[in-house]
């Protein structure tokens, strides 16, 4: 199938968007993008290098940078950090540029996964103070509106395989 518009993949960590997204490519034969892996290639830094220099600010001045960037691109699978919806002008660049579609699940789901994986610590760094399960419970209540409001479609992934969540994204687009 031929894409011409950028599909998006939101929503919180441990929601399999990376995963997805390489599905959907392969599927697709579209190229799929990892807004982490470029903010990090442009910086030459790790996301927890960017975080632990100019704090979450800093990396979101650049995940806004390489948004603009991937958006203006040919039309991709473009994988989201969960934290991509947050400012207004991102969630502009989204809605003018692609189908966006949120990837949900439970918090109990995204607290297994999240703990389960061992990239966490490196790719992940804590954005408060709070326990992890915590952090997760709080950042999950404060986002669910923006991630709701910012979506053509919601898929929920709790208790489904990769290939279930990429069927169901590609019969709701
Ligand atoms: C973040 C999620 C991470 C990464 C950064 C901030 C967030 O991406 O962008 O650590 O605010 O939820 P993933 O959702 O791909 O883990």
């Amino acid at each position: 199938m031929l894409i011409t518009r950028h599909l998006y993949l939101t929503g919180f960590r441990g929601t399999g968007k990376t995963s997805v997204a390489a599905r959907l490519a392969a599927a697709w034969a579209a190229p799929s993008i990892d807004l982490d892996e470029v903010i990090e290639k442009k910086a030459e830094k790790s996301i927890r290098e960017i975080f632990a220099e100019g704090g979450e600010s800093l990396f979101r001045d650049l995940e806004s940078a390489a948004l603009v960037e991937v958006a203006a691109g040919r039309a991709s699978i473009i994988s989201l950090g969960g934290g991509a919806i947050l400012r207004a002008e991102n969630r502009e660049v989204l809605a003018s540029t692609g189908v966006r579609v949120w990837l949900d699940a439970t918090a109990d789901e995204i607290c297994g996964r999240v703990l389960a994986d061992a990239s966490t610590a490196d790719r992940r760094p804590a954005l408060t103070a709070l326990s992890q399960r915590e952090e997760i419970e709080r950042l999950l209540a404060d986002r669910h509106d923006l991630y709701e409001s910012s979506a053509d479609f919601r898929v929920d992934t709790t208790g489904k395989s990769i290939d279930q969540v990429a069927a169901e994204v590609m019969k709701a687009v």
